[in-house]
């Protein structure tokens, strides 16, 4: 599996994200992708499926040592105390040590990032996180915790796809080198239908979906597509036998719409 690098952490470039992946569902689909080499798994407190994250890792009979496990700790938890109670309870619920991400899932604009970021500090310095970072957070909230960080953030996890233009915030990242996590990569599905990816994937002998997430890793990114399908685990991972040209990769950057975001809520900032 390849590796993105930032800020001294070592990211598979491809995980699962198991977002409404639940129960006995869950686990049999990763432990399965486990057993097909995806070596990195992203979850949430809010996914309610950590604890069934753990026992798949567990029967899947991969060490522990080889799976980047990333967790996010959703925003009503953001006040210090909090936060480490729900960084302890999701370890404890995986039955793990410690996790390899931690993550804020969304910014919570009652709770100050000057509160917040040295907490998520904290999880790293006494040994609950391997690394942290942030999701959701736009160039000036990336901006405003860089200041208040005294651990590196690894990586701003965002909805990022074809559809999307998220290059503001990308040059944002890239300066502090902070690394993009592609959330809703394949666009919730919509990117498996498009023609312009599938008239190029034609050309190399891979789907649509899969044209997608390689444009993506050239970028760039970490990918994480869910699939609650068992044939399109094998489908997400197996991008990396083939190299878009130049000129697919701007084909595909004119994909982008300005009613490309598919992925918001109540709380969300200002997008940029
Ligand atoms: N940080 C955040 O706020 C945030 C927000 C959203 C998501 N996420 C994370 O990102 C992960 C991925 O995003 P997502 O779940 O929103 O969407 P996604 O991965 O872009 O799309 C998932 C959808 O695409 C379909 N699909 C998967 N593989 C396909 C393929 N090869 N061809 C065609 N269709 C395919 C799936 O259907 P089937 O199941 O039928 O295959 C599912 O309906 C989440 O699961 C979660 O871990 C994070």
């Amino acid at each position: 599996m390849e590796l993105v690098e930032a800020n001294g952490a070592k990211i598979p470039a491809v995980g699962l994200g198991t977002w409404d992946l639940r129960g006995r569902a869950c686990a049999r689909t990763v432990e399965q992708a486990l057993r097909l080499g995806y070596r990195h798994i992203d979850t949430s407190e809010m996914y309610d499926n950590e604890r069934e994250i753990g026992e798949a890792l567990r029967a899947s009979g991969v060490p522990r040592s080889e799976v980047f496990i990333t967790t996010k700790i959703w925003p009503s938890h953001l006040a210090p105390r909090e936060l480490e109670r729900a960084t302890k309870e999701s370890i404890v619920r995986m039955r793990l040590t410690d996790v390899d991400l931690l993550l804020i899932h969304w910014p919570n604009a009652q709770i100050p990032l000057s509160e917040t970021i040295p907490a998520l500090c904290k999880m790293k310095s006494v040994g609950f996180a391997k690394n942290i970072g942030v999701s959701n957070f736009t160039v000036a909230l990336i901006e405003e915790a860089v200041k208040h960080a005294t651990e590196p953030l690894v990586t701003n996890q965002i909805e990022w796809h074809p559809f999307l233009d998220q290059s503001k915030v990308r040059a944002a990242c890239a300066r502090y080198g902070i690394s993009v996590t592609a959330y809703s990569p394949i666009a919730r599905g919509k990117a498996g239908n498009d023609k312009v990816l599938a008239v190029i994937g034609a050309r190399y002998k891979k789907s649509a979906a899969q044209v997608c997430l390689r444009y993506l890793l050239q970028e760039g990114a970490v990918v994480i597509p869910r699939t609650s399908k068992l044939e399109r685990l094998s489908e997400n991972i197996d991008v990396f036998d083939f190299a878009l040209s130049a000129a697919e990769i701007e084909e595909i950057r004119k994909l982008a719409n300005p009613r490309g975001r598919l992925v918001t809520m109540g709380s969300a900032p200002e997008w940029d």
